[in-house]
């Protein structure tokens, strides 16, 4: 009985910590994000700026957000955007879309984009938190 507490215990405790390193996370991805801030809006009521908002960005095709005057690069690219053609656009993105307009040097550091895509990839295409 004694070792059954224990073992229901061990699991409480790693479930709690890995929820709570997914929402430092998204903490650390929303810093991130600032660096996108000038150009892109995101969540409930984002509208496009210089880039388009990126809601509901898992799983969009590129180049489809309402109302937004995308280069014919990035519209032509054939992406569906998911994590991996995130990560690996986000890295330099003027390599993965030849011709792209989105002015962004990129990221390389691999634990920021990371926590960049536990950011974005949350918002639905209303801009709501997935639950
Ligand atoms: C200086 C302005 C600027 C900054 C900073 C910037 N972007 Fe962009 N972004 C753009 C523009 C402009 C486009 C549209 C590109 C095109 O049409 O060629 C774009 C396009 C995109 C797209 C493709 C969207 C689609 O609908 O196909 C993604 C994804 C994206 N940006 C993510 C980011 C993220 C994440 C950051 C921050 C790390 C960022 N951008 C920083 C200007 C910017």
């Amino acid at each position: 009985m004694k070792k059954l507490t224990f073992g229901a215990l061990m699991i409480l405790t790693v479930t709690a910590t890995a929820s709570a390193a997914m929402a430092q996370d998204v903490a650390a991805g929303k810093t991130s994000f600032n660096k996108c801030l000038a150009c892109h809006a995101i969540g409930e009521g984002a509208k496009n700026k210089v880039g388009p908002e990126l809601n509901g960005l898992d799983g969009r095709k590129s180049g489809t957000a309402p109302d937004y005057n995308y280069s014919d690069a990035n519209k032509n690219s054939g992406i569906t955007w998911n994590e991996a053609q995130f990560k690996e656009y986000i890295k330099d993105p003027k390599a993965k879309i030849p011709g792209t307009k989105m002015a962004f040097a990129g990221i390389k550091n691999e634990t920021e984009i990371n926590n960049l895509w536990s950011y974005v990839s949350q918002f639905d295409k209303d801009g709501k938190i997935k639950q």
